[in-house]
């Protein structure tokens, strides 16, 4: 969709919808409340006729308002205008831009940024519009022979800026939302793609695909035969199980100073995890095409930087596979060395992201990381502790880990921080090897963190579980691309360009 950042008098906007807000108990906003004027009065006398009351969700549509240019005028439930605050804010934009996904209205001019919710400023409330709006269009149609022509998409979103002097930070706000929603839709189409055609090749070649985008980044795809002289052992163990060969994506994008040291991202890419011999039990098996939704991420973030031209280095690693029952596959049981030397007993095959994510953490070194921060499907429990909310944060390093914090809570993209505690470690000890790959039945989520922990002891790290958080299940099945948002206003604090 095509966004613009304007400021005018709203009653004077020529536009096939205007879109406005009200509060609950039928209270009109400023803005709305001197459009009902232009309208003599019209939009009271509709809310008079109680079909709307202003409660968080409703719309409600005016067609032809009198003496008014534009066609028609979409009224949106903003809720409690003391609880209205950015969540709010986002549900509103989204119920309005669905409301007209599938109408007949092309193109809209939107006055809910006059609504300032509390704690935004110019630049986020433009910025959060595109992100809400993007949020409400994403279908996923790539695999449907015939989508509906017949309907009317909307094409255009202008929004509306009160204050004229703050316009350029409207138009930044405009052009960094639309960065990163096109970094989250990425991610979600690579997520939605079923697992025969979001291959680890395809995956690769989407990597590569990436490189005319920017003279500044170096796309390098590391097959089974270079990782094999790597020594990764553990990550090649994973891949063995399958007919598609693995890979090692990494992706070197240097904007900023030659010198100083990247953020290296590490995204789990396993395309399909049917557990391996300790197979998975097969009611919503289908859902482990989303396993690679670290990677998507990973992926899609990268997308956002190259279109943010961002002044940083930032590094992208996707070690990629399949894990599936086979002949060759890993046996519980099996010990594999990995390269970083220690040796790993493997007791439950279906524990396999940690397997080809700590190769992947031991070759992240040699970039000489400023942070280093994986992002994988990792547990189950994971979903149990803190559902799809939340994604589980997991550091040894606690500035590392506010940082990842502070950055979820400004783009509702949230994450919440378990321990790493000493204590939980000898949960992964082995009789036979370095390391066991599972630490029993409870807290998973940490014994996990534990196992990538004994691969980042050189550098600061932090672990983001996105089991939860990565996907919805039921009727709105579909990848969510998160924690893109997250992860670029990570980078957007540490280039000072979020403001
Ligand atoms: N990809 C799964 C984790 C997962 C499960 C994500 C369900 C989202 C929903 C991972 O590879 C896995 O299978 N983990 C096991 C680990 C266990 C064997 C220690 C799990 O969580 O059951
Ligand atoms: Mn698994
Ligand atoms: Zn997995």
């Amino acid at each position: 969709m095509e966004f613009e950042a304007k400021s005018g008098v709203p009653s004077n906007q020529r536009t096939a919808c205007l879109i406005l807000g009200v509060f609950e108990k039928r209270k009109l906003p400023e803005v709305s409340h001197s459009m009902d004027q232009a309208c003599n009065g019209q939009l009271r006398q509709l809310l008079k006729s109680g079909d709307m009351d202003g409660k968080l969700g409703q719309s409600l549509m005016l067609y032809n308002p009198q003496e008014l240019p534009c066609k028609r005028i979409l009224l949106v439930g903003c809720g409690a205008e003391k609880d209205f605050n950015l969540a709010a804010y986002r549900k509103v934009v989204g119920k309005a831009v669905s409301t007209l996904k599938d109408g007949g209205a092309t193109e809209a001019v939107t006055c809910l940024p006059h609504l300032m919710p509390k704690e935004s400023t110019t630049y986020s409330i433009f910025r959060d519009t595109v992100l809400a709006a993007e949020e409400a269009i994403y279908s996923f149609n790539q695999c449907k022979s015939n989508i509906d022509s017949s309907k009317r998409p909307l094409r255009k979103l202008t929004l509306m800026l009160e204050d004229r002097s703050e316009l350029k930070k409207a138009v930044k706000g405009v052009d960094h939302g639309m960065a990163i929603a096109n970094g989250v839709s990425r991610a979600k189409d690579l997520g939605n793609l079923p697992g025969n055609i979001c291959t680890p090749s395809y995956l690769a070649d989407q990597a590569k695909s990436m490189k005319r985008r920017s003279r500044k980044l170096k796309v390098e795809i590391l097959e089974e035969a270079q990782m094999e002289k790597l020594g990764m052992g553990s990550l090649l163990s994973v891949s063995r199980g399958s007919r598609q060969p693995a890979k090692l994506i990494v992706m070197e994008y240097r904007g900023g100073k030659p010198k100083s040291k990247p953020v290296v991202l590490v995204g789990k890419g396993l395309t399909f995890d049917a557990g391996g011999i300790s197979l998975k039990p097969s009611a919503g098996m289908e859902e482990m095409k989303y396993d690679m939704c670290g990677g998507a991420s990973v992926l899609g973030v990268m997308s956002a930087c190259l279109d943010l031209k961002l002044p940083i280095n930032l590094v992208c690693l996707v070690p990629t596979s399949e894990n599936l029952p086979d002949g060759a596959a890993n046996k519980p049981g099996d010990i594999v060395t990995s390269m970083s030397g220690k040796t790993i007993e493997i007791l439950n095959t279906d524990a396999e992201g940690r397997l080809i994510l700590c190769d992947a953490l031991t070759y992240a070194e040699r970039f000489n990381p400023a942070a280093v921060i994986d992002i994988a499907t990792l547990t189950g429990a994971c979903v149990v502790a803190l559902g799809k909310h939340a994604s589980g944060l997991l550091a040894n390093n606690d500035t590392l880990a506010r940082e990842l914090l502070d950055a979820g809570v400004e783009t509702g993209d949230r994450a919440w921080q378990l321990p790493l505690w000493d204590d939980y470690q000898e949960m992964i000890d082995s009789k036979t090897a370095d390391i066991a790959n599972i630490g029993g039945r409870w807290a998973g989520t940490i014994t996990a963190a534990c196992f990538l922990s004994r691969f980042t002891k050189d550098f600061k790290w932090a672990h983001l579980d996105i089991a939860g958080s990565a996907w919805s299940s039921g009727s709105t099945k579909s990848a969510t691309g998160r924690p893109v948002p997250l992860l670029t206003q990570l980078l957007l604090k540490r280039c000072r360009l979020d403001g």
